[in-house]
């Protein structure tokens, strides 16, 4: 943990200028910005005001600017961007889905166990049914864990 007497810098960004090319809008001018470790730091400004555009700067996704952003040694930025990547080839549905996988899975599995103890290969084998049942328990917990049951009509 970062305690007040740490003042270390760990980042900071000198002199930062970006003009938007296609329009030839500058959005950030003659910006310098220290970061002490263990600060947390919010950016506050007006709809358009370059908030996003100094967030992809300082995670190194833009380099289009004049200006230097240096990182300490031994320190690199992570970024959680605003916007997630959706596949343009998937439907709305399908993309939810992926969010719900180990739900669908498990719901998938549990039907395949279903079958299995109508099979003579299963309920003929003692130890094969007390296998299926001990898995179809552990999917039981994810399925209510998950509250998948009406997982078709929820997507
Ligand atoms: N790709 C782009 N093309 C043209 N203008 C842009 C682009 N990205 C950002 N801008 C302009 O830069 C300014 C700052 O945008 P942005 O960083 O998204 O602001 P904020 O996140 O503070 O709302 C805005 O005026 C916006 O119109
Ligand atoms: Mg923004």
């Amino acid at each position: 943990m970062a305690t007040v007497d740490d003042k270390k810098i760990i980042f900071s960004m000198v002199g930062l200028n970006k003009t938007i090319r296609q329009t030839n809008k500058q959005v950030l001018k003659n910006i310098y910005l220290s970061f002490f470790y263990g600060a947390k730091i919010g950016i506050i400004g007006l709809n358009g005001s370059g908030k996003s555009t100094l967030m992809k700067i300082i995670a190194g996704l833009d380099n289009q600017y004049e200006g230097q952003v240096v990182f300490s040694p031994g320190y690199t930025v992570g970024y959680l961007p605003q916007d997630p990547f959706l596949d343009p080839q998937k439907t709305v549905k399908e993309i939810v889905q992926e969010g719900t996988a180990e739900a669908v899975n498990a719901l998938k599995e549990y039907e395949e166990i279903n079958l299995k103890f109508g099979e003579p290969e299963y309920y003929e084998d003692p130890e094969k049914m007390d296998k299926l049942m001990a898995r179809q328990g552990e999917l039981q917990d994810i399925i209510d864990a998950t509250d998948a049951w009406n997982l078709d009509s929820k997507l």
